[in-house]
This record gives C-alpha cells, sequence and structure tokens, in this order.
C-alpha cells in the first residue's frame, strides 16, 4: 500500500508516520515541506507520489484563537481536505482523515453516534464539520475518524499541561463539566493501521466499501477533573509534584473566546462492530502513555 501522510509533526501525525510503516512505502509532509494552504502545490505534490491512500492528520487544531482567525482555519480545515479528497478521486486513492467531537453541541448527555445531528458550537467545530461535508461531497473513497480529547507529544496537550501544571502549583481548579473520551494519538494511529491492513490487498475497494464517518476515541466517559486527577495519580515523577489540592471548578469560571460543547463522549460501536475491535478503556491507555 502506498501511503501519503500530511501533518507529520503533530500529535497524532508523529505518531502515525511511526505506525505506518509497515503497511508498504510511506510519504510523509509537514509544515516545513511546504504550507497546506497552497493548494497548487497539494496537488502537485499528491499527483507526484501517486499514493493508494492519502492520510491527512494535518489541522487547524487552535480552538479559541480560530475564532479570530476563521479564514485561516477554513483553508486548513476545510479547503485542504477538500483538495486532499478532489485528486485522492482523480487517481482512485482513499482519503483517510480526522474529526472532531466539538462537531455536536454537547447537549446530548449520552455518547454520540454517527447517527446525531452536529451543531457546532465554535469555529472550529464548524470548519471541521464544513471539512467533513467536503470530503463527503468529493466522490473519493474515505475514511473519516471522528476523535475526541486527543493527547500525545504536544506540551498543550491536558495530559502535559496537567503534568507540568502539578509541579508549579499548589492548588489546581479544573473543570468537572466538561465530559469527554480522552485519547491517546498512539492508540489511534495504532487503530487507523490496524484497520487500513484489513484492506491490504486492495485498499481503494476495501475502503469505498466501507466509508463513511466513524466515531473512534478512548473507551469510557471521564470529567476533565477526573481526568487530570488520574493523570497527577500515574504520574512517573509524582516526586516532583508540589500540588496538594485539586479543586472542581465549572467551564463559565474560565471564559474562553470559544464556547466549548460539555458533553462528547463517543459511541464508538460502528467502528468496532466493522472492524472487529476498539480502543481500550481510557485508564488503561493513560496507564501506557505515562510509562
Ligand atoms: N487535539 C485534540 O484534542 C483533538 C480532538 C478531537 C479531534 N482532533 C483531530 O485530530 C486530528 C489530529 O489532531 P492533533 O492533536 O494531532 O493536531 P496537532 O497536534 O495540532 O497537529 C496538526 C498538524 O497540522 C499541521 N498544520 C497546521 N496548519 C498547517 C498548514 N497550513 N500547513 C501544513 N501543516 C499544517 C501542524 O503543524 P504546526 O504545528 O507547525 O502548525 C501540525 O503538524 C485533527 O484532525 C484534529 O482536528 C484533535
Amino acid at each position: 500500500m502506498r501511503v501519503l501522510l500530511f501533518g507529520k509533526t503533530g500529535q497524532l501525525g508523529w505518531e502515525l508516520e511511526r505506525a505506518l510503516l509497515p503497511l508498504g512505502p510511506l510519504t510523509a509532509y509537514g509544515p516545513d515541506e511546504f504550507d497546506l494552504t497552497d493548494l497548487d502545490t497539494l496537488r502537485r505534490v499528491i499527483l507526484e507520489n501517486r499514493p493508494q491512500v492519502i492520510v491527512n492528520a494535518s489541522a487547524y487544531t487552535a480552538v479559541d484563537l480560530a475564532e479570530k482567525e476563521s479564514d485561516l482555519a477554513r483553508r486548513i480545515n476545510v479547503l485542504a481536505p477538500e483538495g486532499m479528497a478532489v485528486v485522492a478521486r482523480e487517481l482512485d486513492a482513499a482519503l483517510v482523515h480526522y474529526s472532531t467531537d466539538y462537531v455536536f453541541d454537547g447537549k446530548k448527555n449520552a455518547p454520540y453516534t454517527e447517527q446525531d445531528i452536529p451543531q457546532p458550537l465554535n469555529t472550529y467545530g464548524q470548519t471541521k464539520l464544513e471539512g467533513e461535508q467536503a470530503i463527503a461531497e468529493s466522490g473519493a473513497a474515505y475514511f473519516i475518524f471522528r476523535t475526541s480529547w486527543v493527547y500525545g507529544n504536544s506540551p498543550a496537550s491536558f495530559v502535559n499541561k496537567v503534568l507540568e501544571w502539578g509541579r508549579q502549583r499548589e492548588t489546581l481548579k479544573i473543570v468537572s463539566d466538561q465530559m469527554g473520551s480522552p485519547t491517546w494519538a498512539r492508540m489511534l494511529a495504532q487503530a487507523t493501521v490496524l484497520a487500513l491492513a484489513q484492506g491490504a490487498r486492495s485498499p481503494v475497494s476495501f475502503i469505498r466499501a466501507r466509508q463513511g464517518i466513524y466515531h473512534l476515541g478512548g473507551r469510557g466517559v471521564v470529567s476533565r477533573l477526573e481526568l487530570a486527577q488520574a493523570i497527577l495519580r500515574l504520574d512517573p515523577r509524582s516526586q516532583e509534584q508540589i500540588v496538594h489540592r485539586v479543586d472542581a471548578a465549572c467551564t463559565a469560571d474560565f471564559p474562553t473566546p470559544a464556547v466549548r460543547p460539555l458533553y462528547t463522549a463517543l459511541d464508538c460501536g460502528k467502528f468496532a462492530s466493522t472492524f472487529r475491535f476498539s480502543l481500550p478503556p481510557w485508564e488503561q491507555a493513560l496507564t501506557l502513555a505515562l510509562g
């Protein structure tokens, strides 16, 4: 399987560049090679590589900044994946893309299925939804994996921030009214590879026969507060912590430019029944991630 990866320096992209290797020849690009908003270069790069599968781990993910930079967010989250999908269709290749739990408004209070109607509350979620729609309308074979609360090598991820705060502050205030499914980027990358490997003989027809949106996040539902408590408990350098109290707070206590949905756990049953496996419980993945 010839694979072309975009976004290799991101949390998920970094993991994918390693996890995808067993599938066959892999070419990976990041922002240092070219800017994805340059659609002509994007097209040329795909045509030169002639992949069977394009994996797009790139995205504009600055949720608050997106409220000010909506044009840029739209170019990266809508126009770039749309451009990938259009060239994929021309080449009879397939596109694997990732989307977000933030396409939902968080008012359901039960895990979201693929049948639930998206209703984004912020610009980031809106652009990710438009990206999904552009791919679905392109005619290319595609998988869109909607995931949630991704953590990996980025210092800005919630897991790394809590570890840092635990060494800097004696008390933490963490919101207890945001509920979701934490997802380790490495598990998401490995699940992508295991799913693609099932169609290794004929990847494009395999993807086309199953194309669509799949929810794919860590198993279980947890609040940000409970997640922070687990991170501090599992911290391999807990002797460096100075934190001795973690208090519950409300999302309303921390006003941010982007409104965040409160309940965004994902029901991943469709992925499990299609590919016959699922991601492990979030706490098991966190234990592995923290080592
Ligand atoms: N993080 C989460 O909590 C979360 C939750 C749900 C869904 N998701 C989705 O999961 C996927 C992976 O997320 P992630 O956390 O791995 O994201 P990430 O760490 O922010 O990585 C995004 C990558 O895209 C690159 N990129 C952004 N703009 C670009 C441009 N104009 N040209 C070239 N490259 C560009 C970034 O490069 P720079 O860093 O140099 O900008 C980075 O390498 C995304 O589709 C995201 O929407 C993430």
